[in-house]
């Protein structure tokens, strides 16, 4: 039985899809904090943005920055996607919480100590994630789960790579063999969840500050998928799934299956390998791999959560 707010630790890097899952959290969630990493911008970015949405939402949580560079491979940044400010497109305000730390690996460690049965949300390289495992390998023993946006059959920073898991490859890959409880938002099922005109409209109808710095950040987002893809009607939002996936699993459907992360290869680096033979000798399942998502249900409760946190 999912708890009526379940207690998380939000992992990002916002990232307009970061944003919005900030925004999800907030309305379903017990926020114990938000860690950010580099990865759609530099960390000065990520965590400026993560506080920027702390402030457009009024949300009383601590924001603790962490690693500004991978494990091994280079930092890259996302900015043909994100802009360079990581949420070009919209005005935003200025935030006036100062950032609460900048040890992002001892506050997730502590705070899943003090709190277990909270659920790791990761929507940005999984190199804070990875760290404190690495660090305190109990902590896996003490979350319900590591929802983590990444992976997938196919890729979108290179041809078998997604953006996350090809940023850092070496995280992931202590990530997903740490033995926690794992549920994946990989892009076949995030590709299902677009903010289409229709949608973002929905959004803009609520009305208020946050409504429209939403609708203008997806109206930038999407522009930038449409342009950059010739089959999708908007950006994918892949973050927030995996909020919802904690809060609201009825919406998806899933299967487990074992996955394991390609750690180099000019194709390959970043590469999620999911079994998905019907072998019974197979490798035991690591991995709930979310495969589908009821997206009119999903962008209801964004809509829900954008009109809740502005009456
Ligand atoms: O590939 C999409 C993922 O990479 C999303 O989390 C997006 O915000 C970027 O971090
Ligand atoms: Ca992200």
């Amino acid at each position: 039985m999912t708890p009526a707010r379940p207690a998380i630790i939000l992992d990002c890097d916002p990232g307009h899809d970061d944003a919005v899952a900030i925004v999800l959290a907030a309305h379903l969630c017990d926020v114990l904090g938000i860690t950010t990493v580099a990865g759609n911008a530099p960390l000065e970015r990520t965590t400026y943005n993560a506080r920027v949405m702390r402030h457009l939402l009024n949300l009383d949580t601590e924001v603790h920055s962490g690693a500004d560079a991978p494990l091994v491979v280079p930092a890259a940044a996302a900015g043909y996607v994100h802009g360079e400010s990581g949420l070009d497109g919209a005005e935003l305000p200025e935030p006036t919480r100062p950032v609460d730390g900048t040890d992002a690996v001892g506050f997730i460690i502590d705070t899943v100590r003090t709190n277990p049965g909270c659920s790791l949300v990761v929507t940005g390289p999984m190199t804070n994630v990875a760290l404190a495992i690495t660090s305190a390998p109990d902590i896996v023993n003490l979350v319900a789960e590591i929802s983590f946006m990444g992976g997938g059959t196919f890729g979108n920073r290179t041809t078998m790579a997604e953006f996350n898991l090809w940023a850092d490859p070496h995280a992931a890959a202590t990530v997903v063999r740490s033995g926690a409880p794992l549920v994946m938002a990989g892009l076949d099922v995030t590709h299902r969840f677009q903010a289409t005109e229709p949608r973002i409209a929905a959004v803009r109808a609520v009305g208020g500050t946050l409504a429209t710095t939403l609708a203008d950040l997806f109206d930038f987002f999407s522009e930038n998928y449409r342009s950059r893809h010739d089959d999708m009607a908007g950006a994918a939002v892949h973050d927030p799934l995996s909020v919802l996936a904690v809060c609201r699993p009825d919406l998806f459907t899933s299967t487990a299956r074992f996955v394991d992360i390609v750690t180099d290869g000019e194709h390959t680096r970043g590469m999620t390998v999911i079994d998905r033979r019907t072998l019974l000798d197979r490798p035991a399942a690591n991995c709930t791999v979310l495969d589908d998502v009821d997206a009119d249900a999903a962008w209801q409760i964004v809509v829900d959560a954008v009109a809740a946190a502005t009456h």
